[in-house]
């Protein structure tokens, strides 16, 4: 038999292996993809910010499972959309929407709160919302924003919830970081970075990042002997909403122009998804905590995230945080009470005149 012409050309064989070199290399970009059989039948999750990206796909294998999941997110429409499209894609009638709002610790409360009112049992706390780079701006409570969602949101949530965490033992947090923990600076002079120049916002970012470690180190000390564990994860350079505040998302030109190219590097929500389902599923990790995972491997913590003294100190500095941020909101409401008798009195003495 006669090789048909098109194989006889060079071109054919070199646009082959191009393809397959292009196709190979993509395929290792995409990080290893978690498989196992383990049910989570009777259990019950929590999901921060599930309605997309890397949270919504860890919804959804939680759901898959059997897992009652829990999705908490801003915005209600949003919430209940992806609460709703979840059903459809894994036919479990137990997606549930509840609103969250990191960026207000009492709305923090609020929702623990509500959440134990529902449940008497948590066996997943999947602390996945965050942010990235946005304009300098603050949150309810008066905190740098990565700092007060990224950490303090998850700080005063974990604490809250840890009760019920440990009547429900053997359970998990689950954090998710990025690999820029690493060159992350607490600033303990400067906590919101209102002297320094915010710049784009990275120092505040990698600063919220190496929070979460510091917290998972001090809380596995913490939780020593109780059967809750708490580990954390990068989940790998994905193509999400994250960086909606990022110049590649915010001109144009530039999303226009590098599509192809962070199409084909980056991975998609559902890769990220790989490592932090991992991390709350696998059986074999049900005795592990004070861990740091990226593409499913366990991974050397670095700096100072690797210190006990600073993980002591900082979660004393943080304690301070709340505490001051709350003898503020007191005394904040106190005066409105006040300034609005004041506002009543005038104007009855007005009547009365
Ligand atoms: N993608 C990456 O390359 C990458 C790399 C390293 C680490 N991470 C981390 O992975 C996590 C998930 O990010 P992603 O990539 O999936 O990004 P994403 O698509 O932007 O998802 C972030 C989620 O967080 C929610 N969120 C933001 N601010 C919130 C607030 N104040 N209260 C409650 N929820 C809030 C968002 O809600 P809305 O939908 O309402 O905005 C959204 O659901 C983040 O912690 C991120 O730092 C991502």
């Amino acid at each position: 038999m006669e090789t048909p012409p098109f194989f006889e050309s060079w071109y054919t064989w070199i646009a082959i292996f191009v393809t397959a070199v292009l196709a190979g290399f993509r395929s290792y970009l995409k990080g290893p993809q978690y498989f196992s059989q383990t049910p989570l039948d009777d259990k019950v999750a929590v999901v921060t910010g599930g309605n997309r990206g890397i949270g919504f796909y860890t919804a959804k294998e939680l759901a898959q499972r059997g897992a009652k999941v829990y999705i908490a997110c801003r915005d209600s429409e949003l919430g209940k959309a992806a609460a709703a499209q979840l059903m459809k894609m894994t036919g479990s009638k137990e997606i549930h929407f509840l609103p969250l709002r990191l960026n207000d610790l009492k709305d923090v409360k609020r929702f623990c709160e509500d959440f134990k009112k529902r449940e008497d049992k948590l066996h997943i706390l999947y602390c996945n919302a965050g942010v990235m780079l946005p304009p300098p701006s603050k949150t309810t409570d008066g905190f740098e924003h990565h700092l007060g969602v990224n950490y303090l949101g998850h700080y005063v949530m974990v604490n809250e919830l840890l009760p019920l965490l440990k009547t429900t033992a053997p359970s998990r947090v689950v954090l998710i970081t990025s690999a820029a923990y690493s060159l992350g600076n607490i600033h303990y002079d400067d906590i919101n970075l209102e002297k320094a120049e915010y710049g784009n916002g990275s120092e505040c970012f990698t600063q919220s990042k190496l929070a979460l470690m510091l917290m998972m180190r001090k809380l596995t000390k913490l939780l020593e002997g109780t059967k809750v564990t708490v580990n954390a994860c990068h989940p790998g350079v994905a193509r999400t909403q994250i960086h909606r505040y990022m110049p590649i998302c915010t001109s144009q030109f530039l999303y226009v122009s590098t599509y192809l190219i962070c199409w084909y590097l980056m991975k998609t929500a559902n890769d990220g998804a790989q490592t932090p389902n991992f991390l709350c599923i696998d059986e074999s990790l049900n005795e592990v905590t004070g861990k740091y995972y990226v593409d499913l491997q366990e991974k050397a913590i670095e700096g100072p995230a690797a210190s006990d003294d600073e993980a002591e100190k900082f979660w004393l500095f943080t304690l301070q945080l709340l505490d001051t941020a709350e003898k503020t909101s007191k005394s904040d409401a106190v005066e409105q009470v006040d300034v609005a008798q004041a506002g009543q009195g005038d104007q009855e003495s007005k009547k009365t005149k």
